[in-house]
Parts: structure tokens; sequence; C-alpha cells
């Protein structure tokens, strides 16, 4: 017999939740980074209307068909489609993507997680150095910490929704945003911190190209966790008091503010780093702001307050990026665990256990992908270039397989499951959804524009990067 399906205790415990899946390594490091170099304040302005304007309906929508269905991707679809075979296929991707974006985003908490031990162990300098990171990450400790990772992310999901998922994101993400203000507070007494806020605020409109605002949304869309099935599958463990809509827009609100506040800690750090760098010229990608640019400005630091102050800096700053990202492991390896358990009727500690098992080897493909071994690391199927594993999944399922996935979510919703049903869900614990303006652009853009728009991201990828 099925057990009935476990709750969040409350409201806030699934916004903090929610907000504990958003607020990733995205929000710390990638957004400020993105928004410094592609025009500042213009920058900021029209993240904030696709957060609000086209991502806020797909949030509600996913929500929505996971408190209706009481299931996670697979079950949803199947039940809302009545058994239709092509629909099935949406939602086997629901499970699919978010497992394989946890392989790339696990490689990437398990190098922070080894940055924190090197850090607390006096090894800044060595991070610091420009052949630190390429070193580090062919290192066969890393095979240690990936099981460190492996082993507490497990740990919390073994403990169930409310008294894992839900305690976690209430212990970790209120520690994260008091560190987070802490870091801030601390940057902007840096000399020249200033100078950097003001890149990151002053807006430049010419830098918007059809390329940033491209950019833009794909930030947003990932940064608020939509396309991999977890919102979907949060929504199932909601009851129906809650007001969707509402507590969507609180996820949003806290995602683009810690994105926002984490502008305000890395770009001082930088401008203190060097007052004359140019941020067009930053790292283009996260993992080499992170992990090769940022150790750097903290070993600066020693000048002003030593080198144990300098690494102290540095071992706070990892463990709250380490916080960010293992609230989102968590939400992204619940989604495959929710199927395991509600389709295949497996327990949940079984279900954990396989789970641990396949992603934790694909892990360690990826892990090996740079240079290690050779077949992981030219695995080129496409452009005809070498790439490692790590990059072919990203390439694969987070820049294409994600903004698919929305587009699917948004035609199932609108003419599949249809804006009736939609509504009425919709409506439960919310009774003045009803011909509010909320519920007509909910049911307009779910219906047009978002779909059409990320059809076209969808496209635009799959010309650029595969052919
Ligand atoms: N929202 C996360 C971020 O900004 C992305 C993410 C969520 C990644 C869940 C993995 C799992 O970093």
């Amino acid at each position: 017999m099925a057990a009935s399906r476990e709750h969040f205790s409350s409201r806030i415990g699934f916004i903090l939740a929610a907000a504990g899946s958003a607020v990733g390594i995205g929000n710390l490091v990638g957004f400020p980074v993105n928004a410094a170099k592609n025009g500042g304040g213009a920058f900021l302005i029209l993240y904030a209307l696709f957060v609000f304007l086209i991502c806020l309906p797909v949030m509600i929508a996913e929500m929505a068909v996971g408190r209706n269905t009481a299931k996670e991707p697979v079950g949803a679809f199947k039940t809302l489609s009545q058994g239709n075979k092509a629909w099935g296929v949406a939602g086997l991707l629901g499970v699919l993507t978010p497992f394989m974006i946890a392989v790339f985003y696990m490689v990437i908490t398990v190098w922070i997680f080894g940055y924190i031990v090197l850090t607390v162990t006096g090894n800044l300098d060595y991070l610091a150095s420009g052949a630190g990171f390429g070193e580090f990450i062919n290192s066969p400790y890393l095979f240690v910490a990936l099981f460190a990772v492996a082993g507490i992310v497990s740990f919390i999901l073994a403990a169930g929704v409310k008294d894992g998922i839900e305690k976690a994101a209430k212990t970790l993400m209120p520690a994260l945003f008091g560190m987070l203000i802490i870091m801030v507070a601390f940057v902007l007494t840096l000399d020249n911190a200033m100078a950097g806020i003001e890149f990151f605020l002053i807006p430049d409109f010419s830098k918007l190209t059809p390329g940033v605002i491209n950019g833009a949304l794909s930030q947003a869309f990932f940064s608020l966790s939509l396309g991999m099935g977890i919102l979907l599958t949060y929504g199932s463990y909601i009851n129906k008091q809650t007001n969707i809509p509402n507590s969507a827009k609180l996820v949003a609100i806290t995602d683009t503010s810690v994105a926002f506040i984490a502008g305000l800690m890395i770009l001082p750090a930088v401008f203190s780093f060097n007052p004359n760098v140019n941020p067009s010229q930053l790292e283009d990608s996260t993992v080499d702001l992170i992990f090769t640019f940022l150790p750097k400005i903290f070993l600066a630091l020693q000048t002003s307050i030593g080198y144990v102050g300098a690494s102290g800096v540095a071992t706070f700053f990892f463990v709250l990026v380490f916080f960010a990202a293992i609230t989102s492991l968590v939400s992204i390896i619940e989604v495959p665990v929710s199927y395991l358990v509600t389709e295949k009727k497996q327990t949940r500690k079984k279900a954990l256990g396989y789970l641990t098992l396949t992603a934790g080897v694909l892990t360690l493909f990826a892990m090996v992908s740079f240079g290690m071994v050779d077949f992981f690391s030219q695995f080129t199927f496409y452009a005809g270039k070498d790439k490692s594993f790590f990059v072919v999944v990203y390439d694969v399922f987070y820049d294409t397989i994600l903004p698919l996935n929305g587009f699917l979510l948004c035609m199932f919703v609108s003419y599949r499951w249809k804006k009736k049903q939609l509504s009425e869900e919709l409506s439960i614990g919310n009774e003045n959804y009803r011909g509010s303006w909320v519920e007509k652009y909910i049911n307009f853009s779910l219906s047009t524009f978002i779909p059409l728009i990320v059809l076209l991201i969808f496209i635009n990828t799959v010309a650029t990067k595969f052919f």
C-alpha cells in the first residue's frame, strides 16, 4: 500500500525549501558577473522584468501541476494527459534533466568542498597561483570529497520532506543570508569598493545586445530552478491552503534579492583587488571566476588582514557558496527520488541508494573528464571540437533541454490540461484569484508569448551549439 504523500509542515517551510533550491551558485557568482559585464543597471532591469513577467508564470504553473496531481513530473504528465505517450516523454525529460544537471552541479559542489578544506588548511596561496586549479581538478583527493558531498545530500534526503529537505532549508537559508550580509559589510570597507558598486548599478543600455538579452533570460530561468521538475515536485508536497501565486512570488523575490546582494559582495571585491579592472574582460565562466579569480582576491587581502585572516575570509565565502549549493542539490535529486518512490514504488532509502550510486558514477565520469581519462575528456559528438563529458552534459541538459522543458510545460498546461483547470487549482487557497489581472496575465502569457520565447531560445541554442 502506498504511504500517504509527505508534506511540508508550513507555508514558510515550503517557501524556504523552494528558495533554497533557487538560490545557488548561479546567484552568488554567475549573476553578479553577468550583470556587471553586460550593462550593469540596464541588465538588472531587464533581468527583473524577465523574472516577473516570464519566469514567475512558469514557476506558478509548475507548482500548480505538482499540487494538483500530488506527483513528480512523470506521474503528473501521465495523470493529466490520461496516459498519452507523447506527453509521457515530456514527463520523462522532466526527471532525466534534473538528474543530469545534478551531475555537473555536483562536480562544482565537490570542488567547493575541496576549496573549503584547502583554505582551512592554509593552502590559499596555492589556490591563488595560476597553476593551482588545473592541478586541483585532477587530484585524486577529490574522490573523497565526492563521497562527502554525496553523503551529506543523501543524509538530508533520507530524512524525508519535512525532517530532511525542509529542516535543512530552515537551517541553511537563514545562515546563508546572514553570512552574505556579513560578507557585504566586510567588502564595503575595502578600498575602491564604491567603484565596484557603481559598475554594478549604473546602467549602460548600449550593452543589451540580442546575445545579452538571451543570456539574461537563461540566467533567470536557471536561477529560479525552472524546467527541472523541482518546483513541480515541491508543489506536490504542499497542501490546499497554500496560496501558490503568492508563495511563488516570495520565492522569486528572495532569489532575485540574493542575486542582487551577491553583486554587492562580488563587485566591490573585484574592484578593490584591481581598481582598473575592466569587467568586460572578466572571466566568462562562473567556474573560472570562483575557482581561479576569487582566490587571488582573497589572497590579496593578506596585506591588510594577514594570511590567516585572508584564508578565513576565503573559507567563510566558500562555506556560504557550499550552503547554497547543497540546498540546490537536495532539490534537484529529490525529483528522481520522488519518481522512484511514486512511480516505481521503491522505498525512499532504496531509491536514494540507486540514485546516489548512478549519479555518483556519472559525476565521477565528469570529474575525470578534465584530462585524467581521455575517453571522457574528448567526448565529442557535435560541433567537431573535443569537449569534456562535463561540458557535454552542460551543453545538452542545461543549455538545450532546459528551455525545451519550459516550452513543453507551458504548452501542456495551456493546451492539454487547459487554462480552466489551472485557474481552478490556483484559486484554491486564494479566493481573489478568479477574475483578477494576475489570472488573466498568467493564462494569456503561458499560452502565447512565453512558450514562443523559450522555444526561440531552444532553437537558437540548437542551431549555434550543435551545427
Ligand atoms: N537555481 C540554482 C542556481 O542558481 C540552480 C540549480 C538549482 C542547480 C537546483 C541545481 C539544482 O545555482
